[in-house]
């Protein structure tokens, strides 16, 4: 069992590192790179970290950073730079982003803690062999794109491995939908939760050990199919009153801050 530690004067090291990434071009929020920060600084299983989808490298730097809280860690990362997917952001004319993503790892100081591959993740998952303790996936957001990066990449989870998914709670179905049935349905992942619009999970080799968390995930998935109708097979993006619903729907699945203690108390 891996020890449940924090590590010292964490907190104020997160603080700094937020005002060190503030130009960082993202949409990482302060209580989402606080998660994000906990998941790199205190592993519950041996391996690497991975991260499918950089971009300028926001969280990129976050999870380099927190990783070398506790040792000489390399952050493995995948992206094409293209913004390929209908769901990336936009590159405003910019042929790619491997030019601010190098500039912004350089200034974060974790330029020499990181491995870009500068390619789709499905290519890279043919040819991946390090076991992951942490899989953060912010690629490609439609249904298809995440479960392919969810399917790639988790024969490589060690026993407690987090997986983590951006914009699971925005509006688009793609991660809800991945969270729901290949997270929540899944007879191996064990405690699971939201911070923002992260969804995360505990991937547990032990499937006897996974079924005790039945209950509360079939909970959370409840509270998350209230949002499927409005985000399902859209022709057109949500607006006035059926947005206004997707946000109580959504309002109702808990994702608010999660203080390190709490989360430490609900893995293992
Ligand atoms: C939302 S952005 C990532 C944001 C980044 N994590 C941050 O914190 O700023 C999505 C990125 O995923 C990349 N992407 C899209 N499809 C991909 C795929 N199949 N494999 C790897 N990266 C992909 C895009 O090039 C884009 O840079």
């Amino acid at each position: 069992m891996y020890p449940k530690e924090i590590p010292v004067g964490f907190d104020v090291f997160v603080e700094q590192l937020m005002a060190d990434i503030d130009s960082v071009e993202g949409h990482l929020s302060a209580k989402e790179i606080r998660f994000l920060a906990l998941l790199a600084a205190v592993p519950r299983a041996d391996g690497a970290i991975l991260e499918i989808g950089s971009f300028k490298g926001r969280s990129t730097c976050v999870l380099a950073r927190s990783a070398a809280l506790i040792g000489d860690e390399t952050v493995y990362a995948v992206d094409p730079m293209t913004a390929p997917s209908e769901t990336d952001p936009d590159l405003r004319g910019a042929k790619d982003t491997l030019a601010d993503f190098r500039r912004n790892i350089e200034a974060a100081g974790v330029a020499d803690r990181v491995e870009l591959h500068q390619t789709f993740s499905y290519e890279l998952a043919k040819t991946w062999d390090r076991p992951l303790r942490l899989l953060w996936i912010d690629g490609d957001h439609t249904y298809l794109g995440t479960r392919l990066d969810l399917e790639g990449f988790s024969p490589h989870l060690n026993d407690g491995a987090i997986v983590a998914m951006h914009d699971v709670l925005h509006e688009f179905d793609g991660g809800v939908r991945v969270m729901m049935e290949h997270i929540l349905l899944s007879p191996n992942f064990g405690a699971c939760g939201f911070v923002g619009s992260i969804g995360w999970g505990q991937y547990l080799k032990d499937t006897r050990e996974a079924a005790k968390y039945r209950d509360q995930k079939l909970r959370l998935y409840k509270k998350l199919s209230r949002m499927i109708p409005f985000l399902t097979m859209r022709k057109e993006p949500l607006s006035g009153f059926e947005k206004k619903r997707y946000k109580v729907a959504r309002a109702l699945v808990p994702h608010g801050e999660l203080k390190p203690q709490e989360w430490l108390r609900l893995v293992r």
